[in-house]
């Protein structure tokens, strides 16, 4: 996978208006804790733990299993998976997340860098079983979205699986309902799955796509790598 050029770089994650590599490097010894106290329950990572046990009991790990973690994060995902049996590839371009998951998955093999520059040339040719971007597309714009798919489904095995997993909706009306309901805007500069817009630009990559709800404003968009 050669290098992205980035259209655009976002700037706010939330309303925290830091760069998002030091803004996670900031948070990762805490990412958890604020996970359970801010999070957990309502927007926006309403059905975080219960997307993280769903993935964990549907996903067929066997021992060969290798999935690789797009912005791993302090690997709460990725140690369930390790759990099952699976062997954990991730990326992250935050050293301080990397840390923290090789404290709870020791034999993982953690690459940090950041995913528009590539996969790190030591796993270029591996195939993956999974591929795994969960709660991190939303800070790349739909178009980068894209191209990071189109590129990394190249890694997959013939019946791998991408897994686009986060804040998600099914369309826009869903959206509209969701802010009405709940008072709530976000901002522009997060770009969460709305299945709708997501599912005509797979179909285009020949990629037919599966739209799983864990929660309210939550799920993953599940796709092969052939059709
Ligand atoms: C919101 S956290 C989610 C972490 C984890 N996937 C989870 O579900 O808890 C997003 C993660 O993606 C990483 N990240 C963001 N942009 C990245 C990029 N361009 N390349 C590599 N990692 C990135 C961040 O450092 C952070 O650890």
């Amino acid at each position: 996978m050669g290098k992205i050029e980035k259209v655009q770089s976002t700037k706010y994650l939330w309303e925290v208006p830091l760069e998002h590599k030091e803004y996670f490097n900031e948070v990762a010894e805490n990412y958890e804790w604020s996970i359970y106290k801010h999070f957990s329950k309502g927007f926006p990572n309403d059905g975080y733990f219960k997307m993280n046990d769903y993935l964990a009991e549907v996903l067929i790990i066997k021992e060969t299993t290798k999935i690789l973690e797009i912005g791993i994060g302090t690997g709460i995902l990725a140690e369930k998976l390790a759990h099952q049996g699976a062997i954990i590839y991730g990326i992250d371009y935050a050293e301080k997340m990397l840390e923290e998951t090789k404290k709870k998955i020791p034999h993982a093999n953690l690459y940090c860098c950041d995913i528009f520059d590539g996969l790190p040339k030591e796993i270029a040719s591996v195939k993956f079983d999974y591929i795994i971007a969960s709660f991190v597309f939303h800070l790349f714009i739909y178009e980068d979205q894209f191209k990071l798919i189109k590129q990394l489904i190249k890694n997959l095995t013939p019946k791998g699986q991408f897994i686009l997993a986060g804040p998600a909706f099914a369309n826009a009306e869903e959206v509209v309902r969701y802010q009405t309901e709940n008072k709530i805007t976000w901002s522009p500069d997060v770009y969460f799955i709305v299945f709708d817009l997501y599912e005509g630009t797979l179909n285009q990559m020949n990629l037919n796509s599966n739209f799983n709800i864990i929660s309210p404003c939550c799920g993953f968009i599940i796709f092969p790598a052939k059709p």
